[in-house]
């Protein structure tokens, strides 16, 4: 049997064709922990692994913009023993991946509601992101306590605002400006969304921003996840044709 993964790694990943921005639906820890007859915490424990594996991997690929989906603000339902370990072990992957991302010249972003975070984790998230803030290789954007929909929502309210201030008229709204009033407003749309775990749903995730993005759906636990998985997702999408609306024979 010819082993395809080598293949594919070796041959058909073309650097001219990368998608500039993938986002990324971790998810899937619980389950991995549950068939290891384990706790969920440790399969958020071991989603570390991944997600550094995984920002390496885009590093060296040369992706300009990656968007890990780390906590939803539906999140917050969750038990608080299980939420207070997950807001640990961001705040001490923050502190331990630094390194990481000073050598690889990586600029850490968040988005989403980030004033509900525990204050050691917005305390620690803010010196991270100022510390590789000068960094130009990748952008990396985490997602925490994120909704795509109350994203929507707040960029309805400051765009309300400046219509009532006559900073805006109503005839001005148009693409750009919603854009520009959404958490990811430096950022390009997204090119490719993947979501480990089997689920295939988009569970509240930048929903405008991936308007026209390929999804890509895989049937492996995050912490299974390493750079050749982003690799082979990556070849997926470079062999699809993204007409936006178009016919084959105009592009
Ligand atoms: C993803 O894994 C991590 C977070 C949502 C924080 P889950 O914790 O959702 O694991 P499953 O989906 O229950 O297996
Ligand atoms: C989505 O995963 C959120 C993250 C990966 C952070 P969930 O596990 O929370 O999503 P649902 O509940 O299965 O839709
Ligand atoms: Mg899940």
């Amino acid at each position: 049997m010819v082993n395809t993964n080598i293949l594919q790694e070796k041959s058909l990943l073309n650097k001219e064709k990368l998608p500039q921005h993938i986002a990324i639906i971790m998810d899937g820890n619980g389950r991995w922990a549950k068939q290891k007859g384990k706790l969920r915490v440790f399969g958020h424990k071991k989603g570390v692994k991944a997600v550094r594996d995984t920002i390496e991997g885009a590093a060296e690929i040369g992706i300009k913009v990656l968007t890990l989906y780390a906590f939803s603000t539906e999140n917050w339902n969750r038990p608080k023993k299980e939420i207070d370990i997950l807001m640990h072990l961001l705040v001490s992957s923050l502190k331990k991946e630094l390194p990481l991302l000073q050598k690889n010249n990586i600029q850490l972003q968040a988005i989403g509601n980030l004033s509900q975070l525990p204050k050691k984790a917005q305390k620690e998230l803010n010196e991270v992101i100022d510390k590789t803030k000068n960094n130009t290789h990748l952008i990396l954007n985490l997602a925490i306590s994120y909704s795509a929909k109350e994203e929507i929502v707040n960029a309805f309210k400051n765009i309300s605002k400046k219509i009532v201030n006559n900073e805006l008229s109503i005839e001005d709204i148009n693409e750009n400006v919603i854009n520009n009033h959404l958490y990811t407003r430096n950022l390009p749309n997204v090119d490719l969304v993947i979501r480990t775990s089997g689920e295939k749903r988009i569970s509240n995730f930048l929903l405008w921003q991936i308007a026209y993005a390929e999804l890509y759906f895989i049937d492996l636990f995050w912490p299974d996840f390493r750079k050749k998985d982003l690799e082979n997702a990556i070849i997926d999408y470079q062999q699809r044709e993204r007409r936006f609306g178009k016919t084959s024979d105009q592009l």
